[in-house]
Order: C-alpha cells, then structure tokens, then sequence
C-alpha cells in the first residue's frame, strides 16, 4: 500500500503533532520519514542533512571536522547569517542551501557522511543546530528525522519511532543507494567498505558525550531488516493516527 493510499482527510482529531524518527545510518530513516510526512500533510525536516551542510561548508573552507572550536564557530556564523536554509521544490521535494547554493547532492557523499559524523560530536555545533531544528519543529505538524530528536530536540514529541536495522542490511541499502546515483561506479566503494563505514558511524554516533544516537525509553523501536517500506510506514501511519484520537 502506498503512503498516498491512506493520506490523512480526517478533521475531528488533533492533529499537528510532532513526529520524531531516530535511528542509525542508512536505517530508511530518510524515505520512511518523507513518505509519513507526506501521508500525514506533514512539513519533513532532515536534521542530518543540518549536520552535513557544516561539514561542506568545513570541508571547503578547509577547516578540519575534528577541531571543535573552529566548527562551533562556523555553526554559529551560519545559523547567524541564515546561511543554512532549506527549500520545497515541487519536483525535487526539499532542498537544501548554503549560502544560496543548492547543495543537496554535494552533501549526500560517503566523505561527507563521514564528516557529519565528527562534526556532529561537537557540543556547540550541536547546540546552534537545536535552535534551529526547534524552530522548525516547534509549531508541529512535523515529521522530524535524526538521531537525538525523541531524546533532547523534542522529549516531548507525541509520537516517537526508533527505525532500526541490522548493519549488513543498512549498508546493502546504501552501497545500492550510491550505485543507484552514479555516485560510484562499483569500482571507488565496495559493500565491504560502505559496511565498515557504517559500523565506523554507528559507533561514533553511538560512543559520543553529547546526544548519543540511543532510543527514547518512550520511542516505538522498529526494526526494518525483514519489513518493507510501505509496512514500515503503515505502521507507523498507524500509532500516529492512534495517537490522535487519544
Ligand atoms: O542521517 P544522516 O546520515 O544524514 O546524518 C549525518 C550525521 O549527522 C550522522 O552521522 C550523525 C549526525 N546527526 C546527529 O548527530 N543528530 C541528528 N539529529 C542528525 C544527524
């Protein structure tokens, strides 16, 4: 069934919830996420893609991911200059810029997966992104996706998922994921490799001091490794609808 089949015409409910998705690396997050947003009339907000846009813009001005100070302060000068924003495209669906700069498949690399990752164990990058992901969330009607939102950016969130699958599973889906961009041609990654990038992030997003990547006592744990997409956002259509007629 498809997200489109049970779209939300509903008027009797509360509706404008927050919605929370945290999990993994290459867990579905992304287009499970999109396609509840869209269920639901939802806005969607890719936090991660926050995290990767500091880390271009690191990466081209030749700032190295792992000096804390310096990645604060660039967080900070992008949140102050509005630097960072995001925009609907009707047919490209939400786009990502910096500096005005359509950034959305430069920040999609295993590099730059990489460097997200380092740049988002930094307390004050993490701080500068929470304003702004709770500005954007803060009114509901959002479908929120990351790895802290049921946890710190919004504990509160009424419905809270934890999407999860096993690391051999995550990594196939992302090894075709580059293939399926022509991001690699087969011959610059192999599986092996985009595995051990996984397990390298998980750890690192799991082992960090700030907001580590752990589920909400509160959040719903779905485990993807044998569902499909449309299952997985059944049911996720499902509790949310469920939560609204409480
Ligand atoms: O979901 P993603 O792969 O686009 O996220 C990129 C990195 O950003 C990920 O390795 C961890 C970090 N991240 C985070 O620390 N907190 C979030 N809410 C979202 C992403």
């Amino acid at each position: 069934m498809r997200a489109s089949t049970y779209r939300d015409t509903s008027v009797n409910v509360r509706s404008r919830l927050i919605v929370a998705i945290d999990g993994p690396a290459g867990a579905g997050k992304s287009t499970v996420a999109r396609r509840l947003a869209d269920a639901l009339g939802y806005v969607l907000v890719d936090t991660g893609a926050m995290y990767r846009a500091v880390a271009l813009a690191a990466l081209r001005a030749g700032l190295a991911w792992s000096d804390e100070a310096r990645m604060g302060a660039l967080a900070r000068d992008l949140i102050e200059q509005r630097a960072l924003s995001f925009e609907r495209n009707a047919t490209l669906g939400v786009r990502v810029k910096l500096s005005g700069c359509d950034v959305s498949d430069a920040i999609r690399t295993p590099e730059i997966a990489q460097g997200s990752s380092l740049v988002s164990a930094h307390a004050e990058v993490r701080a500068r992104l929470l304003d702004l992901q709770r500005q954007a969330g803060g009114a509901g009607g959002v479908v929120l996706e990351g790895r802290d939102i049921g946890t710190v950016v919004f504990p509160n969130a009424e419905a809270k998922f934890f999407l999860t699958a096993s690391p051999e599973v995550r990594a196939r889906r992302r090894y075709n994921e580059l293939v399926a961009n022509g991001a690699n041609d087969g011959a610059n990654v192999t599986f092996e490799q985009t595995l051990a990038d996984v397990k390298r992030r998980d750890a690192q997003d799991e082992g960090r001091e700030v907001a580590p990547l752990k589920k909400a006592t509160t959040a719903i744990l779905i485990d993807s490794t044998s569902m499909s997409i449309d299952e997985t956002v059944a049911a996720m259509f499902a509790f949310v609808k469920k939560v609204q007629r409480e």
